[in-house]
């Protein structure tokens, strides 16, 4: 921590001027990307391990066994996350510490990292925001269905319940679940992250079932509190805008916004699936399992939309040969890249004005919910020097831009009340394994040594400043 960040990345205004004196910063990771120890103190198996250790799933056969250590290192990482500056963590509860087989009696020893965690963290002054739910189904549920069935929806609202016992007369801040549409149409669709599977059905079966799990674990955690809450999910969405105004590009635009933002906002705001949505996954043969009642334990009110954003995108209905994709009326959604905008490690377009317009679109169709910046960062090439420093100007641009970004949207009325960068520690990028770094510090996995990056030390500095500012 002993050298100087730039001053400023290049082009970026200073975004402090818009934006409170009370606004939260802080940085986020989550408990398979980091933790590691998979099989101590009686964590049973999720199905990220499962995945994980399936040949062919993870780049380069990764699999985060170890990952950052973070389970054996976390008094270090917290002292770290100090040294930072952060006033918030955000970190996730591995579901299968608590309950190895997701069902049952807390298992006492796998809750008790997470105690010594918050008091940590708490003894530096940090705030600890939780995640109950960072896609570490345990793989017993999968083995009964996972989220296509209603059960699983129960099960999490029990486990939510115990792991609030526990937390929550020191914890305040709690996501249910973190971006839900990678957990169904990833996870159960297009099977690119756990568990694999490749069925529309089941993943439009899922996304219900998870909006009920949130329901149901946020019901249940606000009649068990004893102390303040505040509640909220975790979506990542973007904009999906037509690449040019034709029918056809349109379609796109409009099938894709409703699968990444308006299923999800409209059940959870408004207590209705929108019938745009309902009727493409009915062509699709696909319905969403809704019994009487579940829109109204969906829409129960919550304080805060914890909001991840890492790229833009505009998307075609019109397939490379120019002809309508989908020929039986049902749009395909197409990417569409913009050449002139740069690209992270990810191959992911950045696009910061993007997440102003997002930012502005969401305060306007869903007033009246604060958002949290839950995620944004980068993943670059990063190239250490012999002590191990990682001279990361394009990681810190991006965080500058983003940042102006989310100052902008406050300055056009959105409500966002704080930003939580991605990540904290370089980690296990699931599918993508190790290769990919979105880190503030650099882990060298060899050795577990953590140094942090400029752009760590460029958003230490920025938030020092945001606190000096008069
Ligand atoms: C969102 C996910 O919540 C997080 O786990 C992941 O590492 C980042 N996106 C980057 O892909």
């Amino acid at each position: 921590m002993d050298r100087e960040p730039n001053p400023v990345a290049a082009g970026s205004p200073d975004p402090l001027a818009a934006l409170p004196a009370d606004f939260r910063w802080g940085v986020a990771t989550s408990a398979y990307q980091i933790e590691g120890a998979v099989t101590e103190d009686g964590r049973g198996p999720s199905i990220w391990d499962t995945y994980a250790h399936t040949p062919g799933m993870v780049d380069n056969g990764d699999h985060a066994d170890t990952a950052c250590d973070h389970y054996h290192r976390m008094p270090a990482d917290v002292a770290l996350l100090a040294d930072l500056g952060v006033d918030t963590y955000r970190f996730s509860v591995a579901w299968p510490r608590v309950q190895p087989t997701g069902r049952g009696p807390a298992n006492q020893a796998g809750l008790a990292f997470y105690d010594r965690l918050v008091d940590e963290l708490l003894g530096h002054g940090i705030d600890p925001w939780l995640t109950l739910y960072h896609w570490d189904l345990p793989q017993e549920l999968e083995d009964a269905g996972g989220w296509p069935e209603r059960d699983t929806a129960h099960r999490f609202a029990d486990y939510a319940q115990l792991v609030h016992a526990k937390l929550g007369d020191r914890v305040r801040h709690w996501s249910t679940l973190n971006e839900p549409w990678c957990s169904s149409v990833l996870g159960y669709f297009e099977g690119r992250q756990a568990p694999g599977r490749r069925s529309f059905p089941d993943a439009v079966r899922a996304i219900h079932h998870l909006l009920l799990g949130h329901g149901l674990a946020a019901i249940a955690l606000r009649e068990s509190a004893t102390a303040p809450l505040e509640l909220g999910i975790t979506l990542n969405m973007a904009l999906n805008l037509p690449a040019e105004d034709t029918p056809a590009d349109r379609a796109a635009s409009r099938f894709a916004d409703g699968l990444a933002v308006r299923v999800w906002m409209d059940a959870l705001r408004l207590g209705r699936y929108p019938q745009d949505v309902v009727d493409d996954f009915a062509i699709r043969g696909a319905a969403l399992p809704v019994l009487d009642g579940d829109l109204d334990v969906i829409s129960t009110p919550i304080d805060v939309l914890g909001v991840n954003y890492y790229f833009g995108g505009l998307v075609s209905g019109v397939d490379e040969s120019g002809a309508l994709a989908g020929p039986d009326g049902v749009p395909v959604v197409r990417e569409v890249a913009r050449p002139h905008l740069p690209r992270t490690h990810m191959d992911w377009e950045i696009d910061a004005p993007g997440f102003t317009d997002l930012l502005v679109r969401l305060s306007a169709d869903y007033p009246g919910l604060p958002m949290v910046i839950t995620e944004n960062g980068s993943a670059f090439v990063d190239t250490p020097d012999a002590d191990g420093f990682v001279d990361d100007p394009d990681r810190e641009a991006y965080l500058a831009d983003h940042i102006a970004a989310v100052a902008e949207a406050r300055a056009k009325g959105a409500d966002v009340r704080g930003y939580l960068a991605w990540s904290f520690l370089d980690n296990f990028e699931w599918s993508y394994g190790y290769d990919k770094r979105f880190g503030l510090v650099r882990v060298d996995y060899d050795t577990q040594k953590r140094t942090v990056k400029r752009s760590g030390l460029w958003y230490r500095d920025l938030i020092a400043r945001a606190r000096s500012a008069p």
